[in-house]
């Protein structure tokens, strides 16, 4: 189960990401915002996407904004959750396999959706590398539990 979540800014590019992965028969939730585009608060709706994730509820998350910064600066703050801004594949595919990301995040205001489709699928492919880059992640961990290394 992926979970999405979206502003106003996102919701479009949200749609056409749930459907293109609904025709890969992946199975979707949305966090919100489904409404008009009427201006709503991305903090909202990042943080149910990444409490799904965090909680379990859902395998991995795509939050969407115009910029992809403010919903990805909200997934972050969640305990458990690594969530990657990318706007081209290369980084999407190494936000898996070395940084074991997982949450995804996608400006609508800054990529396309055909753009967007490809980094989504790159991003799912990707498989955690572990070796060299576990203990880093290991590393993350241990600050955002302590503050400290
Ligand atoms: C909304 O106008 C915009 O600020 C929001 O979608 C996002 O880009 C914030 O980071």
């Amino acid at each position: 189960m992926i979970a999405l979540g979206s502003d106003h800014a996102g919701r479009d590019l949200k749609k056409i990401i749930m459907q293109h992965l609904e025709a890969k028969g992946i199975a979707c939730r949305d966090y919100g915002w489904p409404g008009e585009p009427a201006p709503v608060d991305y903090p909202i709706y990042g943080l149910a996407a990444a409490k799904a994730v965090a909680g379990g509820e859902c395998e991995k998350g795509i939050v969407i904004c115009g910029t992809g910064i403010g919903i990805s600066l909200v997934a972050n703050k969640v305990q458990g959750i690594r969530c990657a801004l990318c706007s081209e594949p290369y980084s999407a595919l190494m936000s898996r396999e070395h940084n074991d990301a997982n949450m995804l995040a996608l400006g609508a205001r800054v990529i396309g959706p055909e753009l967007a489709k490809m980094i989504v699928d790159t991003w799912l492919q990707g498989q955690f590398q572990g070796g060299n880059h576990a203990p880093r992640v290991e590393m993350i961990k241990t600050i955002e539990k302590t503050g400290a290394l």
